[in-house]
């Protein structure tokens, strides 16, 4: 099995060297005192879309399912449990007219109910994952005419057994809506674990917005964030956050887009919205899939916060999916959604005394976010796409002339509809151009000189979304594998060798639930209980961990890197802390002894750090049995000299780092800014 699959790799290596004619010289050179160009801080960042369950299920760490009966089907993910239950004893009611963002509730109407009588048990999203010892907040609004029901709730493990329980007691009346919370703590871990609320006792009682959530939740914010989630992406130090996608800015239709106003403020008052991968595929359908929007704008300009990423989000550009409806707004009703697009950014950057600022003040924050960049559309295409974007353009630049503008390239880096954007957005001298990638492995190590050409002076480009489906394209048979990652890794070293033209970029899908999954290959899986990152994560973290400050050259026969004898590679010197740091990929099946000579450095002291990735084939994974198959592990050697001597495994990915660079020859070189 190895060795078919690395004839494979080896075959299509082997298409895209560039073979020298004749033997020449073996050395690669790093030219450490030629800054070429400042590597920005933004150039690694992370993609966040509530697909496979990302944010509701997933890192929005509410555990109840449907909490507010808003679902198609109210009840969805709620039974009754009981001994028997009379009609009338439990009802949905609506009340359209008062509430119209969260118009169902749920009545109750027990009898002389002894506990264990009358219940209703929520399954949770595929379960709800119970950590023993772990606080857990419960809460609920509900409103009485009169006290008399004592409720009972209770984590139950799969079994059915109790694992964490406590009793209240309501005792307000009145028809006005009340919050009542209640802590539990869980006396065992259980990954499918469920809700339970009983009710004894005799009345009526209107619920809704029945919730529970971990008490160790990201920063321990009250309705918050997973952790361990959130750590993930942390741990990566991705230099921006773009929300909140991806297809799910578009919509179906324009009733079904995207639209932020409609996600921040309380959160029993923002509407829910059918999630658009819940139908999207015929052949992964997720019928229990909505957004809450307990993750709302609010909570994804704090995440970038938290985690140091510059927050870039993506607002709909009058224009749902064009593989869908593609519905457009006509361009002289454009203005509501340019509106948004100028409310957004006061709701960023705005001052309390700003209409928009005052409600971000209002949700806990005072400060600005410090918006700076925005984007227009997701994978729109056509001259319909570049009608609209010509009027947001010329609104915000008018308003807020530094703010950069992320532009549609479509849905393929190449093509005609690519083409026909790129040329009209050139033009237009859009900013940053979304480029976005889903292709095979070879694509990606074809394409590592993508950039080497490129216009230098014109728009910046964007590497939106990209992954190496090492099936095809919308394949349930993707696979996170080692064979991917090597080539995305390949790629980005092309990436980032031309940091003077790709500013930014980024691997999507970005999550996904092992049990409520619609796309394939993703970034981090998660379970009920425990997150897994891929290879493709750890090369991610590779890159955005050892990004440097700025690009230098890395040659061999005086040529950049990017397929000669299988090596893939960038170079870069991190001026804050005097590192030369050294990216290669070896995608062939043989070891390699490489030197590599350092141009403009007098000398090097001290040890090499040597970050390697490797694996014992190519179709190796990382999986909740083994989350750490594949990893990064770091040696130290003694670096001395003007060169390196350096091992470059079989199949692997690599990241040196030369402490110690003599800065006097950078200064005598004139290079230094
Ligand atoms: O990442 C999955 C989807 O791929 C995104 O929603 C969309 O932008 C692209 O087509």
């Amino acid at each position: 099995m190895l060795v078919k699959n690395i004839s494979v790799v080896a075959a299509f290596v082997a298409s895209v060297c560039i073979m020298p004619a004749q033997a020449q010289n073996n050395t690669i050179v790093v030219k450490a005192n030629q800054l070429k160009a400042d590597i920005q801080p933004t150039m690694w960042g992370v993609f966040f879309e509530d697909i496979n369950m990302s944010a509701d299920g997933g890192i929005y760490a509410e555990l109840v399912k449907n909490r507010s009966f808003e679902f198609l089907k109210p009840l969805a993910g709620w039974t009754f449990k009981g001994k028997e239950r009379k009609e009338g004893d439990l009802l949905i009611l609506n009340r359209q007219d008062k509430q119209t963002n969260n118009p169902r509730f749920i009545q109750v109407n027990p009898n002389h109910t002894a506990k264990g009588d009358f219940g209703i048990i929520n399954e949770g999203f595929r379960g709800m994952g119970i950590k023993q010892g772990l606080r857990y907040d419960f809460s609920m609004l509900y409103r009485q005419p009169a006290a008399g029901v004592k409720v009972h709730v209770e984590l139950l493990n799969a079994k059915n057994e109790v694992i964490g329980k406590t009793t209240i007691s309501p005792v307000a009346t009145g028809k006005e809506w009340r919050k009542l919370e209640a802590s539990l703590e869980a006396t065992a871990t259980e990954p499918k674990g469920t809700l339970a609320v009983w009710f004894e006792g005799s009345g009526q009682m209107d619920l809704d917005m029945i919730s529970l959530f971990p008490g160790d939740t990201w920063k321990g914010r009250k309705g918050g964030m997973r952790a361990d989630m959130v750590q993930m992406l942390a741990d990566l130090k991705p230099g921006f956050l773009r929300f909140p996608g991806g297809c799910i800015v578009e919509g179906y239709d324009l009733s079904q887009r995207y639209q932020w106003k409609k996600t921040i403020g309380p959160i029993e008052e923002r509407q829910l919205l059918i999630n658009r991968w819940n139908f999207e595929f015929a052949h992964r359908p997720t019928p229990d899939y909505f957004q809450t929007f307990g993750l709302g704008f609010f909570e994804y300009f704090q995440l970038a916060e938290d985690i140091g990423a510059e927050p870039l989000p993506i607002l709909n550009c009058g224009m749902a999916c064009q593989f869908n409806t593609a519905e457009m707004v006509p361009l002289d009703q454009l203005d509501p959604y340019v509106q948004d697009a100028l409310d957004l950014i006061e709701f960023a950057n705005g001052d309390a005394s700003t209409k928009w600022g005052k409600v971000r003040a209002q949700m806990g924050h005072p400060e600005p976010f410090n918006l700076k960049l925005l984007g227009i559309g997701n994978e729109n295409w056509g001259p319909q796409y570049i009608d609209r974007l010509q009027v947001f353009t010329k609104a915000i630049k008018e308003k807020y002339p530094k703010m950069q503008l992320i532009t549609s390239a479509g849905t393929d880096p190449d093509g005609e509809r690519f083409d026909y954007l790129n040329g009209q957005l050139r033009k237009m001298n859009a900013d940053i151009i979304d480029e976005h990638y889903y292709r095979r492995p070879e694509w990606f190590l074809q394409n590592a000189a993508r950039y080497d050409n490129y216009d230098r002076n014109g728009s910046k480009v964007f590497a939106g979304e990209y992954a190496a489906q090492s099936d095809k394209t919308v394949s349930i048979h993707n696979k996170n594998n080692w064979r991917a990652a090597l080539a995305e890794a390949s790629f980005m070293t092309g990436l980032e060798r031309n940091a003077d033209v790709v500013v930014m970029a980024s691997y999507a899908p970005l999550f996904a639930h092992v049990d409520g999954w619609q796309w394939t290959p993703d970034m981090i899986w998660i379970d009920n209980l425990h997150v897994v990152g891929t290879p493709n994560y750890y090369v991610q973290k590779m890159f955005s961990t050892n990004r440097g400050t700025h690009i230098v050259p890395i040659l061999k026969n005086n040529a950049p890197l990017a397929g000669q004898d299988s090596l893939y590679a960038s170079a870069s010197v991190d001026k804050t802390t005097n590192e030369l740091i050294i990216k290669l990929v070896n995608v062939s099946a043989n070891g390699l002894q490489q030197e590599i000579k350092l141009d403009g450095v007098s000398k090097l002291s001290g040890n090499a750090r040597h970050y390697v990735m490797k694996a014992s084939g190519l179709d190796v994974e990382n999986s909740l049995k083994e989350p750490l198959a594949i990893v990064p592990v770091e040696e130290q050697w003694k670096a001395s000299g003007k060169s390196l001597k350096v091992n470059l495994a079989p199949h692997s990915v690599n990241v040196i780092r030369v402490k110690h660079l003599d800065l006097v020859s950078f200064k005598k070189a004139g290079k230094m800014e």
